[in-house]
């Protein structure tokens, strides 16, 4: 049986991390939202988190690196919620299992990240946007990186994954002109994450400034050395932005890379 009739979100990755931030903020606001993630066990545990003044959350288990998962995912959006208006492009990897030990870049690295931060964020955005195009006021948010604007050394498979949605973005946005839609990147800068957990160890693993730190300490190292507001920045800062640019008070932005950093990065 259908849900009640509400704008619907799919937010990939939804589960954890940025992701649950920006499902959370979403359906708070009055959003049905599906959350399309690999996580079946913090999909389902979002799913129960609504009450009975936020929108509802539906979880489909969902790899978008697999066309036919993709193809799923739409369905299952429909035969759940009656349109679809939204889509946030959030599900990302930071490397190939066991990058965390590594000090260079390994075939893997690039293959996976590629494949999950760029294909799979290209396929789901193809397979999704004649339905979006059937609405006047469709959105999509595409989730990049701080590193995509500048590079990282330690990090170079992955920033340039980010780079490339940056300039997806960027080329998509031009050649749907004229559509009442839009399309625009969010780049977030450092956030306590499952995946920033991950670098952090990946530092104290291969860096020797952070040798016999743990995670959250090389994490808070870096908040204090380069992030000029101060704080660290969190997942619902990034929400924040995202349910902006989803708003119809965004309808002027479209193309647009904006940076949740802190002044990180000036650009
Ligand atoms: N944490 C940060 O500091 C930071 C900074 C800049 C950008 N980002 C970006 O923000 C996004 C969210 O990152 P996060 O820090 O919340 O990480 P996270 O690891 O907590 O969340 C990523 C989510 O994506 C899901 N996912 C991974 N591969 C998938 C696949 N093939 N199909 C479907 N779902 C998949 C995971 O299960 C997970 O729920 C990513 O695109 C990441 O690159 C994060």
């Amino acid at each position: 049986m259908k849900r009640e009739k509400r704008r619907t979100a799919v937010v990939t990755g939804g589960a954890t991390g940025i992701g649950e931030a920006i499902t959370m903020k979403l359906s708070n606001e009055g959003f049905n939202v599906v959350v399309a993630d690999l996580n079946k066990e913090k999909g389902l545990e979002i799913s129960q988190k609504t009450d009975s003044q936020s929108g509802d959350i539906a979880f489909c288990e969902t790899d978008v690196t697999n066309q036919k998962s993709i193809k799923n995912l739409l369905d299952f959006s429909f035969s759940n919620f009656d349109n679809l208006n939204i889509l946030i492009n959030n599900a990302g990897v930071a490397g190939a299992k066991g990058w965390e030990h590594e000090s260079v870049s390994r075939e893997e690295d690039w293959e996976a990240s590629w494949k999950v931060n760029v294909l799979g964020l290209i396929n789901v955005t193809t397979e999704f946007l004649p339905e979006l195009q059937n609405n006047n006021d469709s959105r999509i948010v595409n989730i990049a990186s701080v590193s995509g604007r500048q590079g990282r050394p330690s990090l170079p498979h992955y920033s340039s994954t980010k780079a490339a949605v940056i300039n997806f973005t960027k080329s998509l946005d031009k050649r749907l002109k004229n559509n009442d839609i839009t399309i625009n990147t969010v780049c977030p800068g450092l956030l306590w994450t499952p995946m920033w957990e991950q670098v952090g160890l990946k530092y104290s693993n291969t860096q020797e400034k952070y040798k016999g730190f743990n995670a959250r300490e090389v994490f808070d190292d870096m908040v204090q050395g380069s992030i000029p507001l101060g704080r660290e920045q969190t997942p619902q800062d990034v929400a924040n932005l995202v349910y902006f640019f989803t708003s119809p008070e965004s309808a002027g932005f479209s193309g647009q890379a904006v940076n949740v950093d802190g002044g990180f990065f000036l650009n």
